[in-house]
């Protein structure tokens, strides 16, 4: 791994095994993006990226009337100066002129990487695991200087990239677009992968086929949604999951984004991705910077799953923070589904008490302990213990569920304030909302405006003060509605752009300050279930709540989505009761945990009302999920066959040293007849015996070329299954050959 400047040829060479990603300065000293795929070999010229034309429309250079801007492939390029596509940022100077020219001036390179103040990045844990390059780039007119981030990984194939803008000029100017990156591809020739939904389905995995124009997703709501991920594919047309060329661009950050392609007539393709510019304009007075989020790229030649498993390891290593990182998760029972917010004291040890009979580590109280939390209509913002439903408070609660042997965690909903609270009546001007214009309300609650310091600090002692008084292990962080009206009263009205990524900053300073307070704590985000679901909040919460719905049938389908971007480590996944809340469907417990094993694994129901067989069913759950959740968390992911387009769908997951393997199999309806289907598995030892549910044998090789036949019985399909069934198996390694 490393990085290389060839003087001559003005070229730099970012390196690992896997990859190369060249760039060079263009002959007019812009920044220019010459090659980027499997690694190539160093000592040569790349020429194509600065495509001449053959009759350009425009061309930017004295000496060399062919070059032209619209045909290079750029780095950080800007709109005004003949490129005419999607520019990565614009700067409206002090007389109005947003036409800027970036010339390369000077660049470092070191070993590590630095960190981003104020925002999530992913980091070295030790020096020598990434190099990065600073490429210093300045405007002379405008006087403003721009630095573009690339940091290489030695142990896989991923580029992190940001920027940051500097206002070396004596007077204001405003930047109105700050992307993170811009990859320009020679070919477009490619189909967009995006992951989408809405609330209880989100992350589904939709293909879309570049024709030129523009292809984009974003989010204007605040936080980065269930409506479009941000996080994108761009693959071959033929990439599959095992085999063919594909880019990943994760976005580490949770507010509003944009991602985006745009095929060009001249068939180019470019790739961005960053802040959403729309409502963004962010003022730097003279010496004053602006730093962007960073974007993860990925890259894979041999299919989707390879690179889903760069992606997840690079994140459990490099992303992830804490206790937790790498460690297996506890399994947790949460009150929510259960009780809603009617509880007291005795129905909640209740509750625990059969969790701790069935083997569960962690109990967490749900919404509803505080203020005058009986409904949604009241208490957020409030955030002291409810005694009439806790007499003991939050201390003697946590002292009596421990006193089980459980841990104890709890739901707060920071962001968010309701009209019935002691906060709102105290601080009407802290939420935001445009001035004398009513506020657009969601699950009759306001959002508190984060873009204000104050109101974060207060916020933080609020919870400072609850946290220290419990023995609390865990935190569920909710955020319940988009934003609207995004307005911060009593501002300067010049700075109004800033206030949705001000507010994001606030969050993430307030993750920060309480991480920082109580380090033992473990985090899981939520937001309506997976509405910020993102690379940003997974550096400070090693787990987010995937989705709220936990109908085992439509889990598979969001797990299995959210998979190609984000670690099983990350993903919530608990058995709920049935029928299920969200689909009114039921499923049985065993079918039910067979889709919960493939995430963080817990319990989300009264488990004193189901049988006595349902009860012991549990308890082996546990103890299987207690056994093998490491390996669940942290193997190799290996999607098999798709929720999206057969009635059966499988995965599976393989140790690192190939001993130990678990396939599932899900299939959806019974349907008669269809004989029976073979899955090839992956990742195994070829040469290795495996035992498979402690009985039969098999080799490896046979395994993954031959494949394994389902369903087993020549009855089975039609007596045993009903619909919504599954098979696990578990795979150990005897001997090798
Ligand atoms: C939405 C979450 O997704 C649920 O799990 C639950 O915590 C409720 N909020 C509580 O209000």
């Amino acid at each position: 791994m490393g990085i290389t400047y060839n003087v001559n040829g003005k070229q730099f060479h970012l390196f690992n095994a896997e990859i190369s990603y060249f760039l060079g300065i263009c002959p007019d000293g812009e920044v220019g993006q010459l090659y980027f795929g499997k690694k190539i070999n160093e000592n040569q010229t790349i020429a194509y990226g600065q495509t001449k034309g053959v009759r350009p429309v425009c061309c930017n250079t004295k000496e060399d009337e062919n070059y032209t801007k619209e045909l290079a492939m750029l780095e950080y390029p800007a709109f005004g100066n003949g490129d005419f596509r999607t520019p990565a940022y614009e700067i409206r100077q002090s007389n109005g002129s947003r036409v800027t020219n970036l010339i390369y001036r000077e660049h470092r390179i070191y070993s590590g990487k630095k960190p981003i103040e104020g925002l999530p990045a992913s980091y070295a844990n030790t020096d020598d695991e990434a190099t990065t390059l600073e490429i210093v780039c300045f405007d002379e007119i405008a006087k403003v200087e721009v630095t573009l981030f690339y940091t290489i990984w030695e142990k896989y194939p991923v580029i992190c990239r940001h920027a940051k803008i500097n206002n070396l000029a004596d007077d204001r100017v405003v930047i109105t677009k700050a992307l993170s990156m811009c990859l320009d591809l020679p070919d477009s020739d490619y189909n967009w992968l995006q992951f989408e939904g809405a609330w209880g389905r989100e992350r589904y995995p939709v293909e879309r086929s570049l024709s030129n124009g523009i292809t984009q997703i974003e989010s204007m709501r605040g936080h980065s949604s269930a409506n479009y991920n941000p996080f994108v594919i761009v693959k071959r047309k033929n990439t599959d999951e095992f085999m063919g060329e594909a880019i990943g661009i994760n976005f580490v950050y949770s507010g509003n984004f944009v991602a985006e392609s745009e095929a060009d007539t001249y068939g180019k393709l470019r790739l961005l991705m960053g802040i959403n510019p729309r409502w963004f304009e962010w003022p730097l007075d003279k010496g004053e910077s602006f730093e962007t989020p960073e974007v993860i790229i990925s890259y894979s030649k041999e299919g989707l799953n390879k690179l889903s498993q760069s992606i997840h390891a690079f994140m459990n290593n490099n992303l992830v923070r804490g206790r937790y990182k790498n460690a297996p998760r506890p399994i947790l029972l949460n009150n929510w589904e259960a009780t809603e917010m009617n509880f007291n004291e005795e129905k909640i040890l209740k509750i625990a008490k059969k969790g701790k009979e069935a083997g569960v580590e962690l109990f967490v109280l749900d919404d509803g302990w505080f203020g005058k939390r009986n409904d949604d209509y009241a208490g957020l913002g409030d955030w002291f213990v409810n005694n009439k439903k806790l007499p003991d408070g939050l201390k003697g609660l946590s002292e009596k569920v421990n006193d089980l042997g459980l841990d104890f965690g709890v739901w707060i909903e920071p962001e968010m304030v309701n009209e019935d609270s002691d906060l709102y009546r105290a601080h009407p001007d802290w939420v935001l909302g445009a001035p004398d214009r009513t506020r657009t309300l969601g699950r009759h609650q306001m959002v508190l405006d984060f873009s204000k310091k104050e109101v974060v600090d207060n916020i933080y002692e609020q919870l400072y003060a609850a946290f220290s008084e419990a023995n609390i292990s865990y935190i569920k962080w909710d955020m319940n509605r988009s934003i609207t009206e995004c307005y911060s009263l009593g501002g300067d009205p010049s700075k109004e752009g800033m206030v949705y990524h001000k507010y994001i900053m606030g969050v993430y300073d307030l993750y920060e300050r309480l991480i920082k307070a109580f380090p033992d704590i473990l985090f899981e985000s939520c937001a309506s279930g997976g509405s910020r679901f993102d690379a940003g909040i997974l550096y400070y919460a090693p787990q987010a709540w995937c989705s709220d719905d936990t109908d085992a049938h439509e889990r598979i389908k969001i797990q299995y989505g959210t998979s190609y971007g984000y670690p099983v480590s990350m993903v919530g996944a608990h058995v709920s009761a049935s029928p299920n809340l969200q689909t009114g469907r039921n499923i049985r417990i065993d079918e039910r945990a067979a889709i919960a094993c493939f995430g963080t694994f817990g319990y989300e129901l009264d488990l004193n009302e189901i049988s006595d067989e349902e009860f012991d069913m549990v308890k082996e759950q546990i103890k299987f999920m207690k056994e093998y959740r490491s390996l669940f968390q942290y193997g190799s992911l290996y999607r098999l066959e798709s929720p999206f387009k057969k009635n059966i769908s499988a995965w599976m997951v393989v140790s690192k040293d190939k001993e130990t393997s678990i396939v599932a199999i899900y299939k959806n309806l019974k349907t008669p007849n269809v004989g029976q289907i073979r899955i090839r598995l992956k990742g195994l030892d070829p040469d290795g015996v495996y035992k498979i549910n402690d009985q039969k044998e098999a080799y490896g090789d046979i395994l993954m070329e031959g494949g394994v036949q389902y369903p087993e019985g020549d009855n089975e399909w039609f007596f045993d299954d009903g619909d919504f069934s599954s098979r696990i198996y578990v795979l150990k390694k005897n001997v090798t050959k």
